[in-house]
Order: C-alpha cells, then structure tokens, then sequence
C-alpha cells in the first residue's frame, strides 16, 4: 500500500568530470556574492581542491572566508564557531568542500547566520524550528552520508553527548551539488567502505517498512544491486572511474527519498549507529554495519517475506526454505561487509570493541532518549529490544 507523500528534491546535481570548475557560475546563480568555504580536516587542502576552488572564485570576484577543520560526526560547538564566522565575514552563501560532516555543518553554519539570535542547538533539539536561512552549495570529495541533496543534517552535542538529526524540506536542500567522481579518488579504501554501508543501509532503513511498493522497491532493490557490485570494484580500485561515478549517484540517490516513496521509513539501524558514533566517534557507515546483522536476525520474523524478497532480488539467492532464504540475505549483507573491510560486531571495531553491560544500558538509554521514545518500523523497539540488539553485537 503506497503511504502518502510530499516529493521534493529542488537541489541542482552537477555531475562529472571537472564540475567543479564551475563552481563560481553555480554561486553567483544561487545569489552568492560572499561565500564561507566550509571544509574539514585538511583532505581538500592535500587534494588541490581547495586552492582551486578559491583561484576560480577571485577569477570571478567573488570574495570568500574560511572556516576549515570540521570533524567527522561533526559538532554543534564546531558549529557555532562557524556562524560566528559567517557572521563576521558577512558571508552570503556557505559553499561546502567536502563530505557529510562538512556539509551538516554548513547546514548548520546557514540556519545560525541567519538567525543570529538563536542557539542553533535548539533547531536539533527541536526546541526552535527553522524558519529562514542563507543558500548552501556543495562539492562533493565523499559518496556516503547524500547529504549534498538531502533534507537531514546531523550534528552532535558534545556537551550533552547527543547526536540529533534536523529533518527540514524547506531549508535543509543544497541549491546545488557538484559531483565529480574523480575528487574521491584519494579517498582512504576505508573511507570508501564506510561510504558504500551508508548508501546501502540508507537504501535498506527504507526498504524493511510495514509497506510493500512495486516501484519504489524495485529501485530500491536496483540501487542495492549497483552499490553492492560498484562498492566492491571502487575498494579494490579507489580510481575506478566508473565503479566511482556508479557510487557517487547511489549516495545521492539513496537519500533523497526516491528509494522510500511511499513507504514508512524504519530507520531503526541509523539510531542504533548514531548512539555509537556519538560515544566512540567511529565512522558512521561503520557504526551501521556494527549492528545491521543483529537488527535483522532480531527483527525478520515479523515480516518474513520482505527479507525474502531482498534476498531473492537483491542477493539472487532462491534455494530454500522461507526461513532459509531470508536468513541467508541476512548472512550474505553481513559477508558483503566484510569483505570490504567494515565491521559487523563491536568487536571488529577498533574504536569501540566489547563493552561492559553498564555501557549497554547508557547507550539503550540514549537511544530511547532517557525513556521517551521507540524507535523503528519494520518492528517497533522499545529499551528491551535495543538492548538485545547492543548485547547480540556485543561480541
Ligand atoms: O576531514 P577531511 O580531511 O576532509 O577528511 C575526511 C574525513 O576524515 C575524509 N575525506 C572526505 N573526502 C575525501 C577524504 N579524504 C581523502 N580524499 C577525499 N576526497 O573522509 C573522512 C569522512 O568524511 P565525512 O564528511 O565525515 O564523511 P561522510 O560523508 O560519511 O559524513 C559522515 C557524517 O554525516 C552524517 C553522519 O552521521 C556523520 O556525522 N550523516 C548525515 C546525513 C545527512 N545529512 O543526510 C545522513 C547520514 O545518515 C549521516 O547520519
Ligand atoms: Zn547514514
């Protein structure tokens, strides 16, 4: 049954080789005549990237700012600093270099700008909601967290060790998004991986719903079967243009919400991973695929014949019991990631490994946020059913 939908995905994709070169002529389309360059920790200075960039933009006489070393699982603090900056340079569009965590934050960066008297931390806590903000560009160096055409961005508060998700279709779209798969040729292999299980479980916390949708499964499914066989490619060969290029447009697709259309998203594996990330900063691709597995043997059950489905169109696997099937989808995602070299227990996970249960018990917690919600779909978890989950990945 197709679940009602508004469908809106406004950002302008930029695709190929050398887009990037266009970047000034994409600014000045979308109204920006001071940018804030917004970057991370130091890859887009290594590449070229940025002091390209910025040649393009004296050329054109756009003037700019800089606010670099933006974290993985970037920070509401980091944030605030960044506002402060956009402030102070007087800075009419943000242009974020980089990935997920340097776009959120530049997300982040538009809303406190454009509301200077607000704590953005309250637009996350949803204390506050957004009601104007300054135009984001990007150019994409990561295929991962498709927050280039998304309308999330994710920050965490260090202070209170939350990491919160701000949902918002109005002002959370980038104008524009270049992608050119050669910038993510210097991407660590690892990188690459924790890249492919984002788009992969940002696909899959869609498509295990209550709801069964010919079309948008099936591209569902089609978007699996590309990531999974490109994914394997562009971690052997991180220059593999076109295993890249297949990558990069998944990303971006996975998350834009085609691939749940109609669907009641699940999303339970993303909260899961974001109470991880939030206590071990491991990368957030990894902390999904670190309880994937033990989500799906907890839940399938409940509706066997989507996880049969999914291994069948997805896995090709069609021998067997309906039990067997579908365990046998479930056994191969989990073989998939480990064979490009992501976790799938806590301790293959050097930045967690096998915690004590007093650690399980913060983190159900967490993810409840203190008792006041559940979380998912497909099935409804409640503290209990997080907690079996964290102690089955507790291994
Ligand atoms: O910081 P630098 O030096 O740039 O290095 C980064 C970082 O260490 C590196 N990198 C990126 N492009 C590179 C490169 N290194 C070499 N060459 C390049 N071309 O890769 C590392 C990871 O970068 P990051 O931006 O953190 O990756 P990702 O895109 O996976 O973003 C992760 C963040 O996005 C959030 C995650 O929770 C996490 O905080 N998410 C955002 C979503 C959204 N806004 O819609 C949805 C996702 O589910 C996710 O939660
Ligand atoms: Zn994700």
């Amino acid at each position: 049954m197709m679940h009602k939908f508004d469908y809106w995905s406004p950002t302008e994709v930029v695709f190929g080789k050398g887009r990037e070169d266009e970047t000034a002529a994409y600014v000045k389309k979308y109204g920006g005549s001071k940018v804030l360059l917004v970057y991370g920790g130091g890859s887009v200075e290594r590449s070229g990237l940025l002091q390209r960039v910025k040649e393009q933009l004296d050329a054109a006489g756009i003037g700019y700012a800089e606010f670099g070393g933006v974290q993985p699982n970037p920070t509401v603090e980091y944030a605030r600093e960044g506002v402060k900056r956009a402030i102070e340079s007087q800075a009419d569009f943000i242009l974020a270099v980089g990935g997920g965590s340097a776009i959120d934050t530049a997300k982040g960066i538009a809303h406190g700008a454009a509301n200077p008297d607000v704590d953005i931390w309250k637009f996350w806590s949803g204390e506050e909601k957004v009601q104007k903000s300054m135009p984001v560009g990007v150019i994409l160096t990561i295929s991962a967290a498709g927050s280039e055409t998304s309308a999330s961005s994710v920050l965490t508060n260090k202070a209170t060790g939350s990491k919160r998700g701000l949902d918002n279709i109005a002002f959370n779209f980038p104008k524009f998004a270049i992608m050119d798969p050669e910038l993510t040729f210097t991407l660590p292999v690892y990188q690459v991986a924790c890249g492919v299980t984002d788009i992969m479980m940002h696909t899959m916390d869609r498509y295990f719903n209550p709801l069964d949708n010919e079309l948008t499964d099936a591209i569902a499914e089609a978007l699996l079967r590309t990531v999974i066989a490109n994914g394997a490619k562009a971690v052997k060969d991180t220059h593999d243009y076109d295993a890249m290029s297949e990558v990069m447009w998944c990303g971006s697709v996975s998350h834009n919400g085609l691939t749940g259309l109609g669907g009641q998203g699940d999303f339970a594996p993303h909260q899961l991973g974001h109470e991880l990330s939030a206590m071990f900063d491991i990368a957030h691709g990894a902390s999904l695929s670190a309880v994937w597995g033990q989500w799906a043997r907890y839940v399938y059950q409940n509706r066997i014949e989507r996880f049969v489905r999914f291994a069948k169109n997805v896995w090709n696997i069609t021998e067997g019991s309906d039990e067997e099937i579908a365990l046998a989808g479930i056994q191969a995602t989990v073989d998939y990631f480990k064979s490009i070299g992501v976790p799938t227990c806590f301790s293959e996970a050097a930045e967690i490994g096998v915690q004590s249960e007093e650690v399980l018990r913060d983190l159900t917690d967490r993810c409840t946020f203190h008792g006041a919600r559940t979380i998912g779909t497909f099935q409804v978890l409640d503290g209990d059913d997080i907690y079996n989950i964290y102690q089955a990945a507790n291994v």
